[in-house]
């Protein structure tokens, strides 16, 4: 008999639909499943398979651009460290992550997001993803609380709440982002992107922000603020990140490598209020101890010698000039049909559609042209209320925008 390993792919997937009574069935719940996977485009055919494709994917970053060079000199002294004067042993327990690389991070996130902190507030994380995965063990006790997330949002976020065993309830997004009047109520924990919301890549308002904190103050409710991606703005007023000294006892702040160096890294972390961080610790520790120490004694050294705010400049110039010119394509040749939205920060743009198409078709047209774009379709937890495309720009050269954008218009 075949070994489950062996079976067809297919035939996997069926099993997987009855749960084994021996999982915990939070695990199997296919809404999980589907947030993690919400990158995947289905497969390519034909002549197409191989063929390089026109990626609009948003959250995905220009690697190529990445000074591996300088990275490479970085690493190879910080290993040449490691050998000379190996970390002492000493248990792991307690570990917050490496306190050069916790300095670093206050200093960065001072300087490009003005968030006053001490290395004492930051606790190292694999990735942003490992933070909301921690910040749900910590925070949520499993069918009592309430969280709000943002719909349409970032897929993975509300998969880490979901497998906490949290109520997850979504909350709209409009121009001046999430609708504070529509939090449920009570609620414990309010997620939310407010530098730039994914995937409509609004900016919250200054008197959304402001509900929203005294909303906070006033319920009891901690905030979970994802900057995913802060560090690249372009335009627009400044607006403070939500964690500022007044707020640091109600929000966490999440941040990540993942944008503005690179996802492989696998390095984020989050600025969290004192009262919750020995209950962070523990639970980093007993997920892996600690993120590995050579990754971030180099990442440490990077920030340190000026390397990454040297390469955020460079890539902001690039993704800028990416930017405007999706949003010139698109005001120009799909004017009353695609209305791109404000968007003063990171790798996309998203455009509402006034057409009475349904864009999941129109996307799937595209994906026979080899060409990658996403419709809000799949951003939505609860059912879509409004129809568009999201435009990323993070791995896509200025040719290949103008060819995507051309395949589109054929397609619409
Ligand atoms: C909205 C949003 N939040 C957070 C992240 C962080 O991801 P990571 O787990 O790689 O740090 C991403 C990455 O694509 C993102 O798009």
């Amino acid at each position: 008999m075949a070994s489950k390993q062996n079976r067809p792919p297919r035939e996997r997937f069926l099993t997987q639909q009855t749960p084994d009574p021996r999982l915990n069935s939070l695990w199997s719940r296919p809404e999980l499943a589907r947030t993690l996977n919400f990158w995947h485009d289905g497969q390519r055919t034909g002549k197409q398979k191989g063929a390089a494709s026109l990626d609009f994917r948003p959250a995905l970053v220009d690697s190529r651009l990445f000074p591996f060079e300088i990275f490479r000199r970085v690493s190879a002294k910080q290993l040449r460290q490691m050998e000379l004067k190996p970390p002492a042993f000493k248990s792991p327990q307690g570990n917050q992550g490496h306190f050069p690389l916790r300095t670093a991070i206050a200093t960065h996130i001072g300087i490009s997001r003005a968030v006053v902190s001490e290395p004492d507030d930051v606790l190292v994380t694999a990735g942003a993803q490992q933070a909301f995965d921690i910040l749900a063990r910590v925070l949520v006790t499993p069918g009592v609380t309430t969280v709000a997330i943002e719909d349409p949002g970032y897929p993975p976020m509300r998969a880490a709440f979901l497998a906490a065993g949290a109520r997850v309830v979504p909350v709209p997004v409009d121009a001046q982002g999430l609708v504070v009047d529509a939090l449920p109520i009570p609620v414990q924990i309010v997620c939310v992107c407010p530098s730039h919301q994914f995937p409509f890549g609004v900016s919250m308002s200054a008197q959304r922000r402001m509900a929203l904190l005294n909303f906070a103050r006033k319920s009891g409710a901690v905030i979970v603020e994802d900057d995913y991606d802060g560090e690249f703005r372009y335009d627009g007023t400044p607006l403070q990140a939500l964690r500022s000294t007044s707020t640091a006892d109600d929000v966490f702040y999440v941040g990540t490598f993942s944008k503005c160096m690179l996802p492989a890294l696998r390095l984020g972390f989050v600025v969290a209020p004192q009262w919750a961080m020995p209950a962070l610790i523990t639970a980093k520790n007993c997920l892996d101890w600690h993120c590995p120490t050579l990754t971030q004694m180099v990442v440490a050294r990077f920030i340190a010698e000026g390397h990454l705010a040297r390469h955020v400049r460079k890539l902001r110039d690039v993704y800028r000039t990416r930017r405007d010119l999706i949003r010139e394509i698109l005001q120009s040749n799909f004017s009353g049909e695609l209305s791109p939205m404000q968007s003063h920060y990171g790798m996309h743009v998203a455009a509402f559609s006034t057409l009475p198409k349904h864009l999941e078709r129109v996307t799937a047209r595209l994906l026979g042209l080899n060409v990658h774009l996403h419709s809000f379709e799949r951003y939505f937890f609860g059912a879509p209320t409004s129809e568009g495309l999201v435009f990323g720009y993070g791995a896509i050269d200025i040719d290949d925008i103008e060819q995507g954008l051309k395949a589109l218009r054929r397609v619409l």
